[in-house]
């Protein structure tokens, strides 16, 4: 995706163009359309989050009380982890049928608006020696997944090599195929995508980028600033506060965000796109393994280690930023984020003030 500066400042609720539409099909309409969702959201705010998690999710049903039942090789020795696991999958299982089998959401690439397909398609790169595809999501580990395509290609030595990763270069895209080649593809590969707790992800976004990106601070941060505080326009780009940033997302088009903050919705069409494993960031090289298992890849290709100069995002620190950023500000929010927070399965952000008082 195109990083783009932020445009001019637009009334926060203006009706994207083209969109029209929506109004006519209130709310509830908007809530089963993706490309309206956001729109619906906007105008509907808190009302559409209560209707995702009363309407559509209750129509998911809670999880069955046992794991599936069925000859299992691990009969008699699941771990409360492991079950809490399979709950998990199985949420996720479940709301994604349920909100992606809602009458109008995509159920293949080609239903996509061609802006939606073309960002989908630059995101999933593709491995035709192991008959993959793998949906990358920056902020989730995406680095170190391009790592090991690369090795896999033979491009690559080892997923130790020390240096930056080239984030273009020895990496096969879907979108630059042909459209029967793609289609090949996507009916007849393992395809997976890795997920993390939304706001998690934003917070990681905003320290990387604008704590350490001297290009993103340029190029962003300038204006944010600028845009959002008084007698902002001497900064450096180097200072945006997580409250700026937060009031920015409100009002960037979700279509046309940096990919670092854009929802994995977005960026991966989970409904357009059927997956097959969805890892998750929590429980990363668990998950990369089932995966490296699953593809066979050869038994020297391993998940790597964090790099070192990784900052991660502690409970302590979310607990910080959350609490010291107006609670008002977070609510407006989430709607923008609540697809990649309902068909993950994240729970909202806990922002009571007993929360906040720990
Ligand atoms: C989720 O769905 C996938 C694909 O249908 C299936 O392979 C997997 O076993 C399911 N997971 C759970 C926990 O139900
Ligand atoms: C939020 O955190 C507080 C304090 O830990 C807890 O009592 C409360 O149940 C939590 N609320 C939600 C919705 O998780």
């Amino acid at each position: 995706m195109q990083p783009r500066g932020p445009g001019p400042a637009e009334p926060r609720r203006a009706v994207p163009p083209g969109r029209s539409r929506a109004r006519s099909r209130g709310a509830a309409g908007a809530a089963l359309l993706p490309s309206m969702l956001m729109f619906g959201v906007i105008l509907a705010s808190s009302g559409l989050l209560l209707m995702i998690e009363r309407g559509i999710l209750a129509q998911v049903g809670p999880p069955p009380p046992h794991p599936p039942a069925g000859p299992s090789r691990r009969d008699g020795r699941d771990s409360p982890a492991e079950l809490e696991l399979e709950v998990l999958r199985d949420t996720r299982n479940r709301t994604i049928r349920a909100l992606c089998g809602q009458r109008s959401m995509p159920r293949s690439v080609w239903e996509l608006p061609p802006g939606q397909r073309r960002t989908v398609l630059r995101h999933l790169l593709v491995s035709d020696k192991y008959r993959f595809l793998y949906c990358y999501v920056p902020k989730v580990a995406c680095s170190n997944w391009k790592r090991i395509l690369k090795v896999l290609d033979g491009a690559l030595e080892s997923v130790d090599v020390q240096g930056k990763m080239d984030h273009k270069s020895d990496l096969v895209f879907l979108g630059d195929m042909k459209p029967e080649e793609i289609s090949y593809r996507l009916k007849h590969y393992y395809k997976f995508i890795f997920v993390r707790n939304p706001m998690e992800r934003l917070l990681s976004a905003y320290r990387n980028k604008f704590g350490e990106i001297k290009e993103y601070q340029q190029k962003y941060g300038v204006e944010i600033v600028r845009r959002y505080r008084k007698n902002g326009g001497n900064s450096a780009g180097d200072d945006v506060t997580f409250s700026e940033f937060l009031r920015y997302l409100l009002d960037e088009d979700v279509e046309r965000m940096n990919e670092h903050w854009m929802p994995i919705y977005n960026l991966c069409q989970p409904c357009a796109v059927r997956y097959d494993f969805i890892g998750s960031y929590e429980r990363l090289h668990a998950d990369a393994n089932h995966v490296l298992e699953h593809i066979q890849s050869p038994s020297f290709v391993r998940f790597p280690e964090r790099q070192a100069w990784y900052k991660p995002v502690t409970a302590e620190t979310l607990h910080y930023y959350l609490c010291n950023t107006q609670r008002r500000l977070i609510k407006e929010l989430l709607p923008k984020y609540i697809l990649d927070f309902s068909l993950f399965a994240y729970p909202l952000p806990n922002i009571t003030s007993e929360f906040c008082r720990q």
